[in-house]
């Protein structure tokens, strides 16, 4: 593809998130002929480095993190050309002066059509700061020349965003910021549109008539590892509903766009968001549960507690589990319940979508045939395994008349033989082409803070007393079975 020399920037560029994703993200772009013919990577963080210091480091990273394993040693020392290193000290903000010679070095080397990507992977109290040192400088371009990206945690509540918003948005225009949400990278994330609006005969059966309910289950054997400092701050509430889970829910909630355009998509995803039943006092009593792990074992070895983990705070109120439900207020989707948690240091990793469909209108089999009847369930499993599962009854083979669940799968990994992006390759392409599709809009990152801002704050106010709740290694506390089995349902997973 024909893309514009580029200039990325990466502030933060000695953090884990360049060394883990972005460098080899960067490198395999590279290596697959996505990356322009003209472009340099400048990698800026506080500490003092040489270009091949940098390069070094970088090249440890995507050794370790690449899906690719080790770099090739032939296409590594061309890509490391392109890279360099300029340190930036933003509570010193003249630092910045010898950044822009560097940018513009690169800018009068490439020519006119030179775009600069600034990618702000860093701790979000520096992005106002690097926002406005932009700014200052004179780097903030246009639309044709300038973007930036910007990590999560977009606010850590209504007010927060919507201010850092305006700073942003007075600096740069919509279509020049890109905030990231990398599940919207992941590739069987993006099948989700095409399998819902690509396949005719799914359309009539998605909605309130045919569907019982859905399910989110974003689960992670992890705990908070090394991030204790960030993630107390901030709880399962924010680092994964606010953004990711309900990125999925517009997703399987959305109206047909009418047609690929990034507004039109986003529209009809803030839609879902603006159709969300507020939730008032009672709701988050009986709607929402909260969790938090305690020690436990894991593969034969014993794990600490949240409480325990490095940089949490002793007596934490921090949940570590969130389950919610949710309802959508519209004609698609009224009265069925939209079911998610997400959770540390739980039983499995696993990311899964559940449609469960009603039941037949009428048995006609006697029960000696249905015993192990089974609602109709379509599961799009985003990972580990990538594949999609239609759970249909069929008849057993052999003289009597039995009936059993069977599925009907498309699983990536049998049916394509290359390899799989990493959600972080696709969204760095996206970004260079000036793609916005799978990027958060204002309103959108708005719309999801608003809809949580009561069980935030319900959550923040009132201290858990019964955290922690759940042991590693199990599926979370019981309420969360609670919650479901109310309804008659239960959380649904893969075996
Ligand atoms: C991040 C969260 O956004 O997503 C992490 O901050 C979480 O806490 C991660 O572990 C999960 O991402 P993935 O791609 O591993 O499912």
């Amino acid at each position: 593809i024909n893309l514009k020399p580029t200039v990325v920037v990466i502030f933060g560029g000695t953090g884990d998130l360049n060394m883990r994703k972005l460098a080899p993200a960067l490198y395999n772009l590279y290596s697959d002929n996505y990356m322009p013919g003209n472009f340099a990577i400048i990698g800026t963080a506080r500490k003092k480095l040489t270009d091949q210091k940098f390069r070094d480091t970088l090249m440890e990273g995507v050794n370790s993190f690449s899906r690719n394993g080790k770099v090739k040693k032939d296409k590594w020392t061309k890509f490391a050309e392109h890279v360099h290193y300029n340190p930036v000290d933003v509570s010193a903000p003249d630092t910045f002066a010898s950044l822009k010679t560097l940018i513009e070095r690169f800018q009068n080397e490439f020519g006119p059509t030179t775009q600069v990507v600034y990618y702000l992977a860093v701790a979000p109290n520096l992005f106002p700061l690097i926002a406005q040192c932009i700014s200052k400088y004179g780097l903030a371009g246009t639309e044709e020349s300038c973007k930036v990206v910007i990590e999560k945690p977009f606010g850590r509540d209504l007010e927060t965003a919507k201010e850092l918003n305006k700073l942003l948005t007075g600096i740069f225009t919509e279509k020049q910021i890109y905030r990231i949400d990398h599940y919207l990278g992941k590739e069987t994330v993006q099948n989700i549109m095409a399998f819902r609006f690509a396949n005719s005969f799914l359309e009539p059966l998605w909605n309130r008539t045919y569907i019982d309910h859905v399910q989110i289950s974003v689960t992670e054997q992890l705990g908070v590892g090394d991030r204790g400092g960030y993630y107390d701050g901030a709880g399962a509430l924010r680092d994964m509903i606010q953004n990711h889970i309900l990125q999925l829910l517009c997703l399987v909630g959305m109206e047909t766009p009418i047609n690929f355009d990034a507004d039109e998509i986003r529209n009809k995803k803030v839609d879902v968001l603006k159709a969300m039943r507020p939730f008032g006092p009672d709701d988050i009593r009986f709607s929402t549960v909260r969790g938090q792990y305690t020690k436990g074992w894991v593969e034969g070895k014993e794990v600490p507690g949240y409480r325990s983990e490095k940089d949490v705070d002793a007596d934490s109120n921090t949940e570590t589990f969130a389950a919610i439900k949710f309802f959508v207020d519209n004609w698609r989707w009224q009265g069925i319940p939209f079911y998610v948690r997400t959770g540390k240091r739980l039983f499995q990793t696993s990311s899964l979508i559940t449609i469960q469909f009603k039941d037949v209108p009428h048995h006609i089999f006697p029960g000696s045939v249905t015993e192990h009847w089974q609602q109709n369930r379509l599961i799009i499993s985003i990972q580990p395994e990538m594949s999609i599962r239609l759970q249909v009854q069929a008849k057993r083979p052999g003289l009597d008349m039995v009936l059993n669940p069977v599925d009907m799968v498309f699983d990536y990994k049998g049916t394509y033989s290359s390899d799989t992006p990493e959600a972080y390759e696709t969204l760095l392409l996206d970004v260079m082409t000036g793609d916005q599709t799978q990027f958060m809009r204002a309103d959108q990152v708005e719309s999801a803070w608003e809809l949580l801002m009561p069980v935030v704050n319900s959550w923040e106010s009132k201290k858990s007393l019964s955290f922690p709740n759940y042991t590693a290694d199990s599926w979370g506390p019981e309420d969360a079975e609670a919650l479901i089995a109310r309804d008659g349902f239960h959380w649904f997973t893969l075996p």
